[in-house]
């Protein structure tokens, strides 16, 4: 594999694992204001991103690739209503979305094409995301400054279950 490939790919992890760490300081700051549902949302989230972290590292490890692990930078965005970690989040998941679509690029241009297929997947899950994203921020705007607008959302992000991705099964 070229070596720009492989580089990004190693980034990736630490991208990924940062989505968790970030996505962890948003249930936690949920979890503060006792909106337990939007808590659970993003723990959830947090644990797709860590297995996305996973899948880079499994993929490395089958191309015989070393993986460095380095520092997860600090989450370091600060939040002062309900709105602002829905819009952080759907900003956050554009930037990902961007860095995919380097790696791609990179894979792309080397003729890479098991690296393009490998993620294919992201590319899709990508466009979930951003949607999920974009629909929670319009949402809350939509029914979020009424009380029990903001109970039914909580409720239903509490129903929110885990479920590996089907690649890390
Ligand atoms: Fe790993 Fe939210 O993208």
């Amino acid at each position: 594999m070229n070596e720009k490939t492989a580089a990004l790919l190693n980034q990736q992890v630490n991208k990924e694992f940062y989505s968790a760490y970030l996505y962890l300081d948003i249930s936690n700051y949920y979890n503060d204001q006792d909106l337990d549902g939007y808590s659970n949302y993003y723990m959830i989230q947090a644990q797709e991103e860590r297995d996305h972290a996973l899948m880079f590292i499994k993929y490395m490890q089958s191309n015989n690739l070393k993986v460095t692990l380095d520092a997860i930078d600090k989450p370091d965005k600060h939040f002062s209503s309900v709105l602002d970690p829905l819009v952080a989040a759907a900003e956050h998941e554009r930037y990902v979305t961007a860095l995919i679509n380097e790696i791609y690029h990179e894979a792309h241009q080397a003729k890479d094409y098991r690296t393009m297929k490998f993620l294919d997947w992201f590319v899709n899950e990508q466009m979930e995301e951003e949607d999920s994203a974009d629909t929670m921020v319009s949402r809350y705007k939509l029914f979020g400054s009424d009380p029990k607008g903001l109970y039914l959302l909580d409720q239903e992000y509490a129903g929110r279950t885990y479920s590996a991705p089907s690649q890390t099964e």
